[in-house]
This record gives C-alpha cells, structure tokens and sequence, in this order.
C-alpha cells in the first residue's frame, strides 16, 4: 500500500512539473498579438462597433509617457461620409500629379488604405513626442489585433491633410493649438491576411 501511495505521490509531481513547463512556456495574449500584426490594406465594409473603438483609444491613452504628459490627442472617425469625402477631395487636389497613384489600385476605396475607421493621432513639438505617440499607437495596433481588427499605421495622412483644399477635414479633427497631426490608423475588419514582411534579427546584438 505504501509503496502505491509513494508511486502515485511521483506521478503527480512529474504530471504536475510538466504541466508547470508547459504553462510557463506558453506565449501571453501580448506576444501572439505582436506576432500577429501586420499593416492591413484590404478591408471588409463591415463598420467597425464604436465600443470597439472607444476601447482600442482607451488602450491607446493607457500608454506610458514621459513624466505622464500624455501630451498626445487622438480623434475617431468612423463617418463614411467624412472619409469618402475627404478621400475624394484629396484625389482631386492632387489629380495629375501622380501623387495618389500608389493607392489606386484595384479594390481602391479610400485613400486612407481602404480603411472603414480611423484613429488619428497629434502632438505637440517637444522632447519625448514622438517616443510618447510611438508607444500609443503599438498599443491600439495590439489591442486591435486581439479583437480581430486590422490596422495601418498611415504617416501619410501628414501631408495628405495639409493640402489646402483639405483644411476642413482638417480643422473638423479639433486638435488644441500647438498639437500637430502625426498619423493615423487605419482600422477595419480585415480583407487580407499578408505575410510577415522580414526583419533584420542583426539588429539586436548582446554587450557583454
Ligand atoms: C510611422 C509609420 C508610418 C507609416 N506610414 C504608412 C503609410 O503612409 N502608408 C502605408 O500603407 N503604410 C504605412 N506604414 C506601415 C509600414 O509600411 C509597415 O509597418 C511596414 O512595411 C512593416 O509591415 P508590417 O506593419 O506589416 O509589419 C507606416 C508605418 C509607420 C510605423
């Protein structure tokens, strides 16, 4: 009897350290989230839900900044209206100049990579802004790629919206004075699943 007990006290424990292993390896939400990502430029035109939204700004603000500034400001779009004429307004500002030429491809929607929402992001000028705004942006990336969305990160809405006939679209984004439009993202549901574009692992190296 004694010698079941203490042989079946063994296989728990070996069950148990397998299961510990197991578990510790196992990748977090975050890290299948950041493999996961990739730059969508292919959407459904399934709306994405405002909750959903909220949520991936409010993930957004939950980043860390210098000293918690938060100098950052962040405008959802999601009006059709506002984008589809917005994106027109651009195409014809820049017609014949073959500005807009690499967005016009077949599938073409909007000029904001088809996008069905955007989240656009500005700051001010200062020390830190960029590194402050980097960080918000990977988290809605990240956060919208746990629910199922895709996204874009589309530093071209910069000069996009500088163009004069664009300055309402512009001034609708209600940025403080002093704050400048970054980038936006674009986020919808998905309509393409691109490979991972490569990456350049020599870029990490240990100092011992
Ligand atoms: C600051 C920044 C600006 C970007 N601007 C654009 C853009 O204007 N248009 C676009 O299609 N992609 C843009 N991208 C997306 C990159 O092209 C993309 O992240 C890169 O090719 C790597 O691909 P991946 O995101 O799928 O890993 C931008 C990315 C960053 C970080």
């Amino acid at each position: 009897m004694k010698q079941v007990v203490s042989l079946l006290a063994l296989c728990i424990t070996a069950l148990l350290s397998v299961w510990l292993v197991t578990e510790s390896q196992k990748k977090s939400g975050v890290i299948d989230a950041i493999e996961a990502r990739r730059s969508i430029r292919a959407y459904k035109d399934t709306p994405v839900e405002r909750e959903k939204l909220q949520l991936l700004a409010e993930c957004g603000v939950l980043a860390p900044s210098a000293m918690n500034r938060q100098e950052w400001e962040v405008r959802i779009v999601d009006s059709k209206e506002w984008i589809d004429g917005c994106s027109a307004a651009y195409l014809k500002a820049v017609e014949g100049t073959g500005k807009a030429d690499y967005l016009l491809k077949p599938g073409f929607k909007n000029i904001f990579r088809n996008a069905t929402a955007l989240i656009f992001v500005a700051a001010p000028e200062g020390a830190f802004s960029g590194e402050n705004i980097g960080f918000l942006g990977q988290n809605i990336m990240l956060a919208a790629t746990e629910l199922g969305l895709g996204t874009c990160c589309l530093g071209s809405v910069r000069m996009m919206l500088a163009e004069p006939a664009l300055a309402d679209y512009l001034r609708s984004l209600n940025f403080s004075d002093g704050y400048t439009l970054s980038y936006a993202l674009a986020v919808g549901y998905p309509d393409e699943s691109p490979e991972a574009k490569p990456r350049d692992k020599s870029k990490i190296q240990w100092v011992e």
